[in-house]
């Protein structure tokens, strides 16, 4: 992979300028930081278009605009055999469905694109072949990787990505052994265990009242005078005291010691950011980006992982607001509405009660509600326009172990009732005509049948 990232070095030095094409969530907001950082070092001109997903038309518009040079991070794998006339260059970890010239994807090397690298880790290589000093983007490619759920089935980086937290922490960022809950910096202590469901804290997660009894019954002080206080105040003392109680809990309620390893894990922490800033922890960081191009401003975004903590940053913590506001909704939504199952998947449709861009965070939140099924993978649909519905697939590890793609499941299923997709084996998503809904289940099913049966979709 280093020496194929070499060759996309030389490629890019030669190019007279460049059009980077990024996806529009945490992990391609922070691929186009490291590619534009790395172009700015070279004194290339270049622009940036971000996009939901890179379909058959989106490539007919890019070759017609006649670019010198095209660099896709953290998409075009899927697209690969459609511009394999253009040779691009591609820093991407999806399942690709074609090679090329200066395409970098841990895929061909037999590597999980879910785990191994992320689009950002991806083309932090080629950055880094570029120009040793573009090491200082270690830190905001990890972002990207945590924003992408790398971390989450080993409750740590892995593979390459792991080396390339190295580099982060030769830049300043700190890895350290710490809760894995959501929300060190910004949640209030009640909130993070109200909010816990990987674990859950049995009988306190989902309710204020009990979250304050149980850290009362642990001499473990809420509040500092009026204010909360939150996981970055407590003593380190503190944290033991909290995690341990919550682990005989699982424990003594039957949960297992796998749900009492998954409480910590390794955490990247930003050190160079103010306490009680999103910034400060690469989760609550890539939910920030998360929450800027998937609402239509990727510039915000692009400016904060670039490093903006002005007018940018401040517009973004204005979105982040509006974004926990609606994935509050949609879970809420989805509550109600229920699941259907079918043999091997349960699915709903949001109509346009959620947005297309968020559904997929929606439904990976929801099947990690208490009380949803793991053991059959979960599909949400979301209006994306007149005619066409967006659907997100996910799919617990056990079941990908199991022989479940959902990457391939999408594309062959899509594709049967003319629509597009792809993505990861755990993660994917699709876009097709809204009246084909039932037909797509149809086709869905039968595929993720054949995969647990040991035949290929
Ligand atoms: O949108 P969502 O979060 O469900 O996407 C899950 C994965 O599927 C992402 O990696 C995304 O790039 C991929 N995907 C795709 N084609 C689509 C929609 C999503 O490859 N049409
Ligand atoms: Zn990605």
């Amino acid at each position: 992979m280093l020496d194929q990232a070499a060759v996309l070095a030389d490629r890019l030095r030669s190019a007279r300028s460049v059009k980077v094409v990024s996806h529009i969530d945490a992990d391609g907001l922070t691929s186009a930081a490291v590619a534009v950082r790395a172009l700015e070092r070279l004194g290339k001109p270049y622009e940036v278009e971000f996009l939901k997903s890179l379909r058959p038309p989106d490539v007919e518009r890019l070759k017609d605009e006649n670019p010198d040079t095209l660099w896709f991070t953290d998409l075009g794998a899927g697209a690969a055999a459609l511009l394999s006339d253009v040779e691009p260059v591609i820093t991407d970890h999806h399942v690709p469905t074609a090679g090329g010239r200066y395409h970098l994807n841990c895929h061909f090397s037999g590597e999980d694109g879910s785990r191994y690298l992320s689009g950002s880790t991806t083309t932090y290589l080629v950055a880094r072949a570029i120009d040793r000093a573009n090491r200082d983007m270690a830190p905001v490619a990890v972002v990207g990787c945590v924003g992408d759920l790398q971390d989450t089935d080993a409750g740590r980086l892995v593979g390459m990505n792991a080396a390339i937290v190295e580099d982060a922490r030769a830049a300043g960022m700190l890895a350290a052994v710490d809760t894995r809950y959501f929300g060190r910096e910004t949640r209030s202590l009640v909130k993070i265990l109200q909010y816990a469901d990987d674990p859950c804290v049995p009988g306190v997660s989902g309710r204020g009242e009990a979250c304050a009894q149980f850290l009362d019954g642990l001499h473990v002080a809420h509040h500092h005078g009026e204010d909360e206080r939150r996981w970055g105040h407590l003593s380190t003392e503190e944290r033991r005291r909290v995690l341990s109680a919550i682990a005989k809990s699982l424990l003594s309620k039957g949960y297992g010691h796998r749900a009492v390893r998954r409480l910590v894990g390794e955490v990247y922490v930003l050190p160079g950011e103010a306490q009680g800033e999103p910034v400060r922890d690469a989760k609550e960081f890539a939910t920030l980006l998360n929450s800027t191009a998937r609402y239509g401003a990727a510039d915000v975004g692009l400016a904060i992982a670039l490093g903006d903590r002005g007018e940018m940053y401040a517009r973004g913590l204005e979105l982040l607001k509006g974004h926990r506001q609606n994935l509050v909704a949609g879970i809420q939504l989805v509550k109600e509405k229920g699941l259907t199952e079918r043999n091997h998947l349960q699915w709903f449709d949001a109509g346009s009660g959620i947005r297309e861009t968020i559904v997929g965070i929606v439904a990976g939140m929801m099947y990690n509600a208490a009380g949803v099924r793991r053991d059959l993978p979960i599909f949400a649909f979301a209006e994306a326009d007149a005619e066409h519905v967006k659907v997100s697939g996910r799919a617990a590890r056990s079941l990908v172990a199991a022989g479940v793609n959902l990457a391939e499941v999408m594309r062959v299923a899509a594709g049967k009732v003319g629509g597009a997709g792809g993505g990861h084996a755990p993660a994917a998503g699709a876009t097709i005509p809204r009246a084909k809904r039932d037909e797509f289940l149809a086709a869905a099913d039968d595929a993720i049948g054949e995969q647990l049966a040991g035949r290929k979709a």
